[in-house]
């Protein structure tokens, strides 16, 4: 049923919603205009009310924008704990704010549930980069070595996969592997990032993320100054992860500025996530290359109101390509999160 025409329609921005809605504004107000508010209000107060009919619940990644982090999601975090909340959900409605592989696997955790992304176009290049059957002629060329496939990828590659990981746990899963010889899948800069931590021989894709590899360990030194504390994932080139003084998935970052009494940090991966971070830890000092994620930029709120309001583009996955890409991610789950912060 389509509820364009009733009072869940966005009510127009003026000084009553305002008011309604002051103790948010003044919390994300150093990255949010006042002119802007005046425009994501109004979509804000209708997704809450839209999240309360459908029973709803909005996961959003770390790198999504501030409008949507701090105005409308119920769980914010890295993708493995999108993975864990979409697992255990007991809502009705998944509205993944992320990217396209971030809510197949969601479906593929609850296939029971409606999991709505507001932007179908919301891809990855490292999901892009590589097919099942490239999947299938890897095995044929390293007969015996099992399958880590990071979670950037489609249901159709996962299903090939022996065990998904993601940046939270990729070193523990390729150890938990019973073998010497290990396919690692797709990003080459993980998997050269995990060949570093681990004994065993790694086979590489030729994967790589479109925002991460822009970074240099040039620009880093460039950057570089006394008292600033360079924070890197791990999707990024060898010579970044060389100048970081820490390296880890984006809920791990955020857990080395909340533990770590840090007061000027440099953020070396997406940068909606600084805005984010700067929001939280007020008392902290940003510095960001900014580079964005062209996929990640593509939700927005009026996007978001609209899959709501139309409960449309539903997130399908093929039953048994879920079925067998269950088993990988379901394993990966039970792993759980495993690094440093
Ligand atoms: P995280 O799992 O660390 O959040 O990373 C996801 C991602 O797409 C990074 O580019
Ligand atoms: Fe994919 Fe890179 Fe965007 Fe993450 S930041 S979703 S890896 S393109």
């Amino acid at each position: 049923m389509s509820l364009a025409h009733t009072n869940l329609a966005p009510r127009a921005f003026d000084s009553e919603l305002a008011a309604q809605y002051a103790d948010l504004y003044t919390r994300v107000s150093d990255r949010i205009t006042p002119d802007e508010w005046a425009v994501h209000l109004p979509y804000i107060d209708a997704i809450r009310s839209l999240k309360s009919l459908r029973r709803a619940v909005v996961l959003a990644h770390n790198y999504q924008s501030p409008e949507i982090f701090h105005g409308i999601a119920d769980v914010c975090g890295d993708s493995l704990a999108l993975a864990q909340r979409a697992a255990d959900s007991s809502a009705d409605v998944i509205v993944l704010c992320g990217v396209h592989f971030m809510a197949e696997t969601a479906k593929i955790l609850s296939p029971d549930k409606t999991v709505l992304i507001p932007d179908s176009d919301a891809g990855c290049s490292l999901a892009e980069s590589i097919t099942a059957a490239d999947v299938r002629l890897l095995r044929q060329r390293y007969p015996g070595a099992p399958v880590v496939t990071y979670v950037n990828t489609s249901a159709e590659v996962k299903a090939e996969s022996d065990v998904c990981c993601t940046s939270a746990n990729a070193v523990h899963v390729v150890e938990s592997m019973d073998a010497d010889t290990v396919i690692f899948l797709p990003d080459k800069y993980l998997g050269k990032y995990v060949a570093t931590q681990t004994r065993k021989r790694l086979i590489l894709w030729e994967g790589s993320c479109e925002v991460h590899e822009r970074f240099t360990g040039a620009e880093i030194r460039s950057l570089r100054e006394p008292g600033l504390s360079v924070l890197a994932h791990p999707e990024c080139p060898p010579d970044v992860l060389e100048e970081a003084d820490f390296v880890g998935s984006t809920a791990a970052m955020t857990g080395a500025i909340r533990d770590g009494k840090m007061d000027r940090v440099l953020l070396i991966t997406e940068c909606s996530m600084a805005d984010n971070l700067a929001i939280e830890f007020p008392s902290v000092s940003f510095t960001r290359p900014c580079n964005l994620c062209p996929h990640m930029q593509r939700i927005t709120l009026p996007k978001v109101y609209r899959a709501l309001r139309d409960m449309a583009p539903v997130v399908e996955v093929d039953a048994e390509v879920a079925r067998r890409a269950r088993r990988a991610v379901q394993r990966m789950l039970d792993i759980g999160r495993r690094e440093a912060a």
